[in-house]
């Protein structure tokens, strides 16, 4: 058996760095993971004027309380589309805010009309100038009654931020009930926010007049824990992650279980072991406590090599398909149709030269590549170090043979050990 850490969840962490910005005291976090994403949220709050400085031990400390810079320019927010998460915490604190408006993106066009419509019910005016959201509450912003068309994520994050330094009360109706939204409010409870409903459907939120700060805790990535079980299903292996949470996992064992994994789970552990080859089963992507987006790739890359057939939808991003032509070079039987990629298991997949296109795409290559015969190389692995911590090292710990080569523009993943 192998064994791993889990380590801190980036799209917990992200939010949580941004909401320091909220705050008059400097904010200590815990388990914020070593990733390509969050150094490039410690450059936006630098660029802000935050002072941020690492202590021995991992401890980071933000002081946002010396920022004087209300904006997130387009060479940053290029980079990363998360980098809006400081729209809601700026206009909160400055009352205006100059925030570059992303771009599409490889797995969807991704708007931020929920955003922006939020903000403008708190109060505040909203104008597109040159490429950027500019924003302007001069006398603050106030509640309001937000209702999402739609599950958003970052929206909910975005205005709660906002929301605890507004005017009275705010309730976001069909917000995001993700683990790292429950990450964020609690965390701004402890700093002194007052957030009522956060995991449900319905957050009410009473403005405070201003944040403490203090200490923030970042949860477990259970997407990066989830890919690492996968790699032990994919080469018919036995993988134990640890300080993880596993009742942030349910839809994605559930499934793998129904494929045939065997799973033991203990209070921060999940075990996950494949005897057989595993059988081909459905799924299809939605909000949470559904199956994640975030793991659609990796699910399919098991999928190709199950017995049967598969049915993936993913229903939250247009575009989330790019693996499936490089599983395709890689010998995977996969056909799709609008939303939805129907996979024939094959009995072996056959290493080469793929291309990742996104995070959680490049995940699903090296995964592939683990159970594969021969060598793969994956390439413009950028992508994977914005979301996962010492990729390598970690699967190696676990027995795989896999190795950074050359720059940080290829990777290599070859047969498992
Ligand atoms: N949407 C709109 N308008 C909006 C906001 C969203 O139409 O104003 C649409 C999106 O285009 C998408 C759907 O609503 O079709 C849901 O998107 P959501 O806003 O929930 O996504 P997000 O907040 O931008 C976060 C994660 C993503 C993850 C999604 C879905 C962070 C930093 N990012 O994105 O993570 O896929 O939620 O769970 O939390 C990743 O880690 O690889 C990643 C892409």
């Amino acid at each position: 058996m192998g064994e791993v850490e889990a380590s801190g969840a980036k799209n917990a962490a992200l939010p949580l760095l941004a909401a320091s910005l909220l705050c008059e005291k400097p904010v200590a976090y815990e388990r914020i993971p070593h990733l390509r994403d969050v150094t490039t949220m410690l450059t936006l709050l630098g660029h802000q004027g935050a002072e941020v400085s690492f202590e021995d031990g991992g401890l980071l400390h933000v002081d946002a309380t010396v920022a004087t810079r209300p904006e997130a320019p387009y060479d940053i927010v290029k980079t990363m589309r998360a980098s809006a998460l400081v729209l809601g915490p700026l206009v909160a604190r400055f009352g205006r805010a100059r925030v570059s408006l992303p771009g599409g993106c490889a797995i969807g066009a991704r708007p931020m009309d929920m955003h922006l419509r939020g903000l403008e019910a708190m109060g505040a005016r909203i104008a597109i100038e040159r490429g950027d959201i500019v924003a302007e509450a001069p006398k603050g912003l106030r509640g309001a009654h937000i209702v999402f068309d739609r599950v958003t994520v970052t929206g909910t994050e975005n205005l709660m931020m906002a929301a605890v330094l507004a005017q009275g009360e705010t309730v976001i109706e069909n917000a995001a009930r993700e683990p790292e939204v429950v990450n964020l409010a609690e965390t701004l409870i402890s700093w002194g926010a007052r957030i009522e409903g956060a995991g449900t459907d319905r957050i009410v939120i009473q403005g405070v007049a201003s944040l403490a700060g203090g200490r923030a805790c970042v949860i477990p990535d259970r997407i990066e824990a989830a890919t690492y079980l996968a790699a032990g299903l994919i080469t018919g292996g036995d993988v134990r992650v640890t300080h993880c949470a596993p009742e942030h996992m349910d839809a994605f064992l559930a499934r793998a279980e129904e494929a045939g994994a065997v799973i033991e789970r203990g209070p921060d552990w999940v075990r996950a072991r494949a005897p057989r080859r595993l059988v081909g089963v459905h799924v299809h992507t939605q909000p949470y406590p559904g199956f994640p987006t975030d793991l659609q790739a990796q699910f399919m890359a098991l999928m190709t090599l199950a017995e049967g057939a598969s049915m993936i939808r993913e229903t939250i991003f247009e575009n989330r398909f790019m693996h499936v032509p490089e599983l395709v070079r890689m010998g995977a039987d996969i056909r799709v149709d609008g939303d939805t990629a129907f996979v024939r298991g094959v009995p072996k997949l056959t290493g080469a030269p793929v291309m990742a296109s996104d995070l959680r795409a490049s995940a699903s290559l090296v995964l592939a590549g683990l159970a594969a015969e021969g060598e793969t190389i994956v390439q413009r692995i950028y992508h994977i170090d914005r979301g996962y911590e010492r990729i390598e090292e970690k699967l190696g710990r676990l027995g795989a043979d896999i190795r950074r080569v050359g720059s940080s523009e290829s990777w290599r993943a070859a047969q498992a050990a």
